[in-house]
């Protein structure tokens, strides 16, 4: 079923699908999404936190289309936001306000001011500046906003630099003296309700220390908080789980991560909070995308596909590694390629020295475990439309992203005819 964790099935068929046929009925660049496999994921958490009462606050950022959005709203979970445009997303799709929590160091005021009035659960707060702006607009909206405070515990996630977050140095959260500060003057702000603690230490997390580290400072801050008697609500672990990319990662079971937030957090009553992005979605997804031509060049072979740095980012901005696989039941002789996509740029590069079966023009590659960091970073460099998505499930699918169009992608520009002075 999952393409990612199933290397025996044939690489022909996903959730069901035939690929080759969805395909020629969509085009390429594709990416395509297993429902089945998010709704695993999901209840696979969902089954490690039973008993607890915890909501699971998936991660927008990951993957906002609506389809999978929907998805996530079906099974009960929250979102994770971090923009007013992943609130506008996380509200159509069908998630309760109150199940929605706000993270990010830039919230602007009118973000802060559209949470309020969407009647938002609580924003996770990153500095005292911002602590001071939603006090001043919940202020002058009447609101109560309800809010964690971002601990930096200075963790360090041992994960790529680009996505890890908990270090004293990177610029999120505060560290656990300043957030001491601003619960000692609890009592100044009449409309912030402060009473929770938030953390996230980083992404792609494949070890379980950073996570009891982390948590263990947030654990301790709590029960100091208690004792010196200000209550805690709720506390949020963030997200991070890591998944498979390639053969010999060993990633950490769901059950093993809710247990250290167990220990940790032993005698906590209040309501947790989890942020999981990547983990519910990344290895349900995989782009779909011709090769165009080989190319022999001097030093080595070039598999030029259709799909580019556009399309996914990965590779190029973190030398991700993603699994390539043609789509193909046959067997064939190996050939080493460095795999990459038209736009002009030498980092436009999926792989390089990748051992692949050999290909020929017009044959159809998947690129695995690309459901999650994949659409959602894409742009039309290169002035390359944004790709079309489909939702898989058991042998059906569905188009839930048309391909842009080329109208879509210029709209909005115009000549400078209209000129004015300030
Ligand atoms: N919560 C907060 C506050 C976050 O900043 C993030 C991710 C998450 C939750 C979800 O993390 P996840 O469970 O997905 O690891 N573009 C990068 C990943 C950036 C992650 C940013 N923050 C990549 O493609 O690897």
């Amino acid at each position: 079923m999952n393409p990612a964790t199933m290397d025996t099935s044939p690489s022909t068929h996903f959730d069901g699908v035939d690929l080759v046929a969805l395909a020629e009925r969509h085009g390429t660049p594709l990416y395509a999404y297993s429902a089945n496999a998010i709704r695993q994921r999901i209840a696979g958490l969902q089954q490690a936190l039973h008993g607890m009462d915890a909501t699971i606050c998936y991660a927008v950022k990951a993957n906002g289309n609506r389809a999978i959005l929907e998805l996530m709203a079906q099974a009960g979970l929250g979102a994770d936001i971090v923009s007013a445009g992943e609130l506008q997303r996380a509200l159509r799709a069908g998630m309760p306000p109150e199940r929605i929590v706000f993270s990010g160091v830039g919230k602007n005021d009118g973000e802060i001011a559209e949470a309020l009035a969407a009647g938002i659960q609580r924003f996770n707060v990153e500095s005292l500046d911002e602590l001071h702006a939603i006090e001043r607009i919940a202020g002058e909206h009447g609101a109560m906003a309800r809010a964690a405070v971002r601990i930096n515990p200075d963790v360090d996630a041992l994960t790529h630099a680009k996505i890890s977050t908990g270090k004293s140095e990177n610029k999120f959260g505060v560290s656990i003296a300043e957030a001491r500060r601003w619960f000692d003057a609890r009592a100044t702000l009449k409309h912030v309700l402060l009473d929770g603690l938030h953390v996230h230490i980083g992404s792609q997390i494949l070890s379980l220390e950073p996570y009891r580290q982390a948590l263990q400072r947030v654990a301790a801050f709590w029960r100091e908080l208690r004792d010196a008697g200000h209550p805690v609500a709720s506390i949020d672990v963030g997200g991070g789980l890591g998944v498979r990319y390639r053969d010999g990662d060993t990633t950490i079971a769901p059950a093993d991560y809710v247990a250290v937030i167990r220990e940790a957090l032993a005698g906590f009553e209040g309501h947790l909070l989890l942020e999981p992005g990547r983990y519910l979605v990344a290895e349900a997804g995989v782009l779909l995308t011709r090769v165009l031509r080989i190319k022999h060049g001097e030093a080595r072979d070039f598999l030029v596909l259709d799909a580019a740095m556009n399309d996914l980012a990965r590779p190029s901005l973190y030398d991700a590694w993603h699994d390539i696989v043609p789509v193909s039941g046959e067997a064939r002789p190996r050939a080493v390629y460095d795999v990459v996509g038209p736009v002009c740029e030498t980092g436009d590069t999926f792989a390089q020295a990748r051992t692949l079966p050999a290909c020929t023009a017009g044959d159809l590659v998947m690129i695995r475990a690309t459901g999650a960091y994949g659409s959602s970073m894409a742009s039309t460099y290169n002035s390359r439309p944004l790709a079309a998505e489909v939702l898989l499930d058991r042998g059906r699918f569905a188009l839930v992203r048309r391909r842009q169009t080329l109208d879509e992608m210029l709209a909005g520009e115009q000549s400078a005819s209209q000129w004015e002075t300030t």
